[in-house]
C-alpha cells in the first residue's frame, strides 16, 4: 500500500503536494559520512527549476532545499535525512475552475475514482512539482556514485519531434534544454514557441546515459536492473514508454545483429544497453524515456465534472508547453537513486 516508497537498503519516500504548505523527501538508508550540504541540493534543484528554456511555467518555484536531519557538521549519520522544500509562490484559486471538472490527460479523474477526495490546487501529489522531491533524494544518491566514479547524465534526444543528432556534452547545460546538439536546440526552441502561441504542448524524449558503473548491479528475478530503472522512470508523470539499449528496435533485429559480441575487455557493441539478464555489463548503461505532451493546454477541451455532466474546459494557470527540459534533472535523479540502492545491494553479495 501507499507506493509512496521506492528502494530497498536505499530508501526514497516523496511527500507532500503541489499547493501544500511543503514538499518533500526522507532518505532512509544512506551511509555514514558522507559530505552532504544544502548547497548541493541546492544545484540539482537550480537545474529543474522553472523558467528553464522556451514555454516554461511562470511559477517562481525558488525550491530552497532545508535538510532537517541525517546530517551532523556536513557529513551524512546513517541515520533518515529529511528534505523538506516549502511551497512559495502558490496561486491556488488558477484551480478554482478544476474543483469539480477533470482535466483531461491529467490524473484529477483517477485520482477521484480511486479515493473519493483530492486537492484541486495544482495536481496535488500528480503535479510535476513532486518530481522536486526526488531530484533532491537523487542528489543525495549521487553522493554515493560519485566516488565511484559513476556519471548519470540525461539530455534531451528529442523534443515536438526534433531529434538532436549531434552530441557536444559541453551543449547540454548551454542551450536551457539539456540538448546536446546546438543547432537541433534552436529548432526546438522555436517549435516551443510556435506551440505555446497555439494554446498547445509538446512531448519528446530523454536519453539517460551512465559510465563507470561496476558489472554485477541488479538482482536476477524481480529486481532486476533493467526492471528497476524502467519503474524509475516510468513513475515520471508524463513517461509512457522506457527503451533500454536498442529498446523497440531490437524487436527488428535478427539474433546476430543484436547479440553483443564478447571481446577482450568488453563488447563490441552495446544493443543491450549494459545490462544483460537483469544485471549491469559494467558497459554503458543507455536508457530512452518517451514523454507525453503536458495535460494542461490554454485550447478548450471536452470533459465531464464530477457528476458526470459534459462540459467544456480552458484551462488557465501557469503550465508548461512541455515536460521537457525540466523532466531531464528528475530522469538523472531516478536512475541516480536506482543505481545507489543497488549498489549498496551488492555490498552484501560480494566477499
Ligand atoms: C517536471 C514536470 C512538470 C510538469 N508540469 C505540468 C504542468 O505544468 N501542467 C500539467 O498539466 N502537467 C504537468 N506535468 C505532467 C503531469 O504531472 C502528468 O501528466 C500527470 O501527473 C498525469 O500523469 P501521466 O501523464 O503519467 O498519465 C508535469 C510533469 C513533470 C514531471
Amino acid at each position: 500500500m501507499g507506493g509512496n516508497t521506492m528502494g530497498v537498503l536505499f530508501a526514497v519516500t516523496t511527500w507532500g503536494e503541489s499547493h501544500g504548505e511543503a514538499l518533500g523527501a526522507v532518505v532512509d538508508g544512506c551511509p555514514p559520512r558522507l559530505p552532504l550540504s544544502e548547497a548541493d541540493i541546492q544545484g540539482e534543484l537550480e537545474r529543474r527549476r522553472p523558467g528553464k528554456g522556451s514555454g516554461a511555467t511562470s511559477r517562481k518555484e525558488t525550491d530552497r532545499v532545508r535538510i532537517l536531519s541525517g546530517v551532523f557538521e556536513g557529513k551524512t549519520t546513517g541515520t533518515p535525512i529529511l528534505l523538506v522544500i516549502e511551497n512559495r509562490d502558490v496561486r491556488s484559486s488558477d484551480y478554482e475552475d478544476l474543483r469539480d471538472v477533470f482535466r483531461p490527460g491529467h490524473g484529477d479523474f483517477t485520482y477521484d475514482r480511486k479515493y473519493g477526495i483530492r486537492d484541486h490546487r495544482g495536481g496535488g501529489r500528480a503535479s510535476g512539482r513532486e518530481t522536486a522531491a526526488r531530484v533532491a533524494a537523487g542528489a543525495v544518491a549521487r553522493k554515493i556514485l560519485e566516488p565511484r566514479g559513476i556519471s548519470v547524465v540525461a539530455y534531451t534526444k528529442e523534443l515536438g519531434g526534433i531529434e538532436a543528432r549531434g552530441f557536444d556534452p559541453s551543449e547540454i547545460e548551454r542551450n536551457g534544454l539539456f540538448c546536446p546538439d546546438g543547432a537541433a536546440a534552436l529548432g526546438m526552441k522555436k517549435r516551443l514557441e510556435e506551440v505555446k502561441r497555439e494554446g498547445n504542448s509538446i512531448g519528446g524524449i530523454v536519453e539517460v546515459r551512465v559510465r563507470g558503473c561496476p558489472p554485477g548491479l541488479g538482482e536476477p528475478v524481480f529486481d532486476k536492473m533493467d526492471a528497476d530503472l524502467a519503474k524509475a522512470l516510468m513513475s515520471i508523470g508524463t513517461v509512457k514508454g522506457v527503451e533500454i539499449g536498442a529498446g523497440f528496435e531490437a524487436a527488428r533485429m535478427t539474433g546476430s545483429r543484436c547479440n553483443d559480441p564478447l571481446v577482450p575487455g568488453g563488447f563490441a557493441s552495446n544493443h543491450a544497453g549494459g545490462i544483460l539478464a537483469g544485471i549491469t555489463t559494467g558497459g554503458e548503461i543507455v536508457l530512452r524515456a518517451a514523454c507525453k505532451p503536458i495535460p494542461s493546454i490554454e485550447l478548450p477541451q471536452k470533459t465531464v465534472d464530477r457528476a458526470g455532466k459534459p462540459a467544456e474546459l480552458t484551462i488557465r494557470g501557469r503550465h508548461d508547453v512541455s515536460v521537457i527540459p525540466r523532466i531531464v534533472p528528475v530522469c538523472e535523479a531516478m536512475v541516480c537513486i536506482v543505481l545507489a540502492d543497488h549498489l549498496l545491494r551488492q555490498k552484501a553479495v560480494e566477499k
